[in-house]
């Protein structure tokens, strides 16, 4: 690839449609993000009718922001997981671009970006991740939890198997009257709160690697029915101890377990300073580092797809393997080796 090799990324998996211009794997020209939050939370969630809609409506704007009249060389777009009318029309603007101006399309996984962006500092890909290392990827719609030997090599160790934390929080906050998303607003109640005011289950599921956060929320509903005079900044605080506690437990012990002293946390969930701090101190005795993603890019951006497709480009010139170009929209997206 020529040094100024300039990828124009999409994405449209979930609520932000957005478009990011990366130049010669490093510099980010430009990473434009249109929220849907707006429209999607007098429902407390996303609706993906509306999603599709607003995708549709906003796209074309959105890349010709990003865009800003540069020359690029190849599109890439989020081609799963996610909702299927999003994907669809990420897929059809982002190869309605390249067939027009005959240059390459490249589907990524939206998980994978989620990781990657874990390299970039300030606007600039640092290549920060060290490998190998434990991936936790926790966003409103995924949490996953992943062994990563290098860029492209992963064995996935774990999913939930009910809600995503991300989803927890949001649910939380819907039954307590707080807005639509809900991680935010629970973590700022949270500080006036005692953490252990109420012991709210820690399910760490022995044995698996899987999560499983739909018991915590369970616990929050039934404390609620059951007593009067409700403290919302306690719920919050033992809500996100123990979402907290989970997280960190079972992200450390799958660090232990294969022998790694790198961890990379990455999605909309990563910006929760509670996780932050808790991650990183206990962590830190066990001498292991933590690569978390700018808070920045942490929600749905196209900075991260167009990183993602740079290293799928960049490992297979490196390797001589052929590139699976991913294309084919899917909503329920694995990860997979390259
Ligand atoms: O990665 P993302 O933007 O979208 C998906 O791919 O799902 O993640 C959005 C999710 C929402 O559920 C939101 O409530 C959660 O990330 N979130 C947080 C925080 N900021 C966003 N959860 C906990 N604490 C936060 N500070
Ligand atoms: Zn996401």
């Amino acid at each position: 690839m020529k040094k100024d090799f300039t990828i124009l990324g999409i994405e449209s998996t979930c609520d932000e449609t957005s478009a990011a211009l990366l130049r010669g794997g490093k510099t980010l020209v430009s990473n434009v993000i249109y929220s849907q939050i707006e429209e999607h939370k007098k429902y407390h969630g996303v609706v993906p009718e509306l999603a599709s809609r607003a995708h549709a409506a906003k796209i074309a704007a959105v890349i010709q922001e990003a865009l800003q009249q540069e020359h690029i060389d190849c599109v890439a777009f989020a081609s799963g997981p996610g909702l299927p009318g999003g994907l669809m029309v990420g897929r059809v603007a982002a190869e309605t671009l390249a067939t027009y101006k005959q240059i390459p399309l490249i589907g990524v996984n939206h998980l994978e970006g989620h990781l990657f962006a874990c390299d970039f500092e300030n606007g600039e890909v640092k290549n920060r991740l060290k490998f190998p290392l434990i991936a936790l990827v926790v966003s409103g719609g995924h949490t996953e939890l992943w062994y990563v030997k290098g860029y492209g090599q992963y064995k996935v160790l774990g999913k939930t198997r009910d809600d995503a934390a991300g989803e927890a929080f949001d649910k939380v906050a819907k039954l307590l009257g707080l807005p639509y998303p809900g991680g935010p607003q629970v973590s700022k109640q949270a500080l006036q709160g005692r953490r252990d005011a109420i012991a709210f289950p820690r399910p760490l599921l022995p044995g698996t690697w899987e999560f499983s956060f739909s018991g915590i929320k369970t616990a929050v509903s039934y404390y609620l029915r059951d007593h009067r005079d409700i403290n919302v900044p306690d719920v919050c605080a033992s809500f996100e101890q123990a979402m907290v506690d989970t997280l960190v437990a079972k992200t450390l012990l799958a660090a232990r377990k294969y022998k790694t002293n790198y961890i990379a946390v990455g999605g909309g969930v990563a910006a929760n300073s509670l996780l932050r701090q808790t991650l990183e101190q206990r962590a830190g005795k066990e001498h292991k580092t933590v690569f978390f993603v700018d808070r920045k890019l942490s929600s749905d951006n196209a900075a991260m797809i167009a990183l993602a497709a740079y290293k799928k480009l960049e490992y297979a010139q490196a390797t001589g393997k052929p590139l699976r170009p991913n294309i084919n929209i899917n909503p329920n997206m694995k990860v997979r080796s390259w």
